[in-house]
C-alpha cells in the first residue's frame, strides 16, 4: 500500500504540495499517496484529527489556519517548532506523533541550493522584512545555524520585538522601522522579504523601495505569485542577485518527505517545472 501522507488546512484546493510529493515518490521509487484533506469547519478539527490517528496515517502537512491548533494533539515537538509555536509537518513513528516546522529550514536549504557558498560565512548581515509567521520561521532557522547579525524591520515594530526575543546568544538583532530599513539598505548582504506585499493582484506594491541599493547583495522574496515580484524587479535593476519564493515550497517539501521517509530526494529540474506550473 505504501506511505499515506495528507495535507490538512483550509483553503488548500490550489495547493501545489500534492504535485511536489508525487514527483518525490517517482524520484525515490517509494510507493505512496499524498492527498488533500481539507477541513473547512474549525469545529470539525478535533474529530477529523482523531480519525487520522485511527487510520494510522504515516505523516501529514498542516497549514493555515491549523498550525497552532494541532499542537495539543502531538506527543513530541521538534525544538524549532516549539520555539515557533507552530507546526507544519507531523510524522507518525509507531503511534507517536511528532511535530516539526520546516518553513525556515526549507528556506535556508533553498538559499544553499542556489548559492553554493551560502552559509559558510556566518557574519553576513541579514535583514528580514516583516514579522509574521514566515519571518519567525526564517529567523529561528538562521539563529539555529548561528548567523550573527539578523535585523528585523516591520510596520508594527512590537511584532518584530517578539521575534527578536527568540534569538540565541550567538545572534545580535536590531529592530527597525520600514523607513529606517530603506535608509540603511546598503548595510546588508542578504535582504529577505517575508510579507504578502506585492502578491497578486497587487503586484505593483513593494514593502520598501530598493532605489538606494548600490552594493552586491542577495535579495529574496518569499512571495511566488507573481514569480518575479516588483521587489525582485527593483533588486535586479540594482544588479542584486535575486532569489525566488517558490523554491522555499520545494525545499520545505523535501525536508518533510525526508522526515517521513528518511530519504533526501533530489530536486533537480523541479524548480523550472514548478515555475511553469505557477506561471
Ligand atoms: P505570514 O504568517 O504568512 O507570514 P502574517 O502573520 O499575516 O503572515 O504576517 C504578515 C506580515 O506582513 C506582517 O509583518 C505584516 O506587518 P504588521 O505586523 O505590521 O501587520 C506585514 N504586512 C502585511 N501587509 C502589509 C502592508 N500593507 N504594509 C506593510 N506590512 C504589511
Amino acid at each position: 500500500m505504501g506511505f499515506q501522507f495528507e495535507l490538512i488546512g483550509f483553503p488548500i484546493k490550489h495547493s501545489i504540495s500534492p504535485w511536489i510529493h508525487e514527483q518525490f515518490f517517482k524520484r525515490s521509487k517509494l510507493q505512496g499517496t499524498y492527498i488533500k484533506n481539507e477541513i473547512d469547519l474549525e469545529a470539525d478539527f478535533a474529530e477529523r484529527i482523531m480519525n487520522m490517528k485511527a487510520k494510522e496515517i504515516d505523516g501529514f502537512n498542516i497549514t493555515v489556519p491549523y498550525k497552532q491548533k494541532i499542537i495539543p494533539f502531538l506527543d513530541e515537538l521538534d525544538v524549532i517548532a516549539q520555539k515557533m509555536g507552530a507546526v507544519n509537518t507531523v510524522v507518525n513513528r509507531n503511534g507517536i506523533w511528532k511535530g516539526y516546522n520546516t518553513d525556515g529550514r526549507g528556506y535556508l536549504r533553498s538559499l544553499e541550493s542556489k548559492f553554493s557558498n551560502f552559509g559558510h560565512d556566518k557574519s553576513i548581515r541579514i535583514l528580514i522584512l516583516g514579522a509574521g509567521g514566515a519571518a519567525r520561521g526564517i529567523f529561528c532557522a538562521f539563529t539555529e545555524e548561528r548567523f550573527m547579525h539578523i535585523d528585523i524591520a516591520n510596520r508594527t515594530m512590537a511584532s518584530a520585538e517578539d521575534i527578536a526575543m527568540l534569538a540565541t546568544d550567538d545572534t545580535t538583532t536590531k529592530i527597525l522601522s520600514l523607513e529606517e530599513a530603506e535608509q540603511s539598505i546598503n548595510q546588508y548582504d542578504l535582504i529577505i522579504q517575508t510579507t504578502s506585499v506585492g502578491m497578486k493582484p497587487r503586484t505593483d506594491q513593494s514593502i520598501i523601495s530598493l532605489e538606494g541599493l548600490n552594493k552586491p547583495v542577495i535579495v529574496s522574496d518569499i512571495v511566488y505569485q507573481p514569480l518575479k515580484t516588483n521587489f525582485l524587479m527593483q533588486a535586479e535593476a540594482a544588479c542584486a542577485q535575486i532569489h525566488f519564493g517558490h523554491t522555499m515550497l520545494l525545499y520545505q517539501a523535501q525536508l518533510a518527505f525526508e522526515i517521513w521517509t528518511g530519504q533526501r530526494v533530489s530536486t533537480e529540474n523541479m524548480d523550472e517545472e514548478l515555475q511553469l506550473i505557477l506561471e
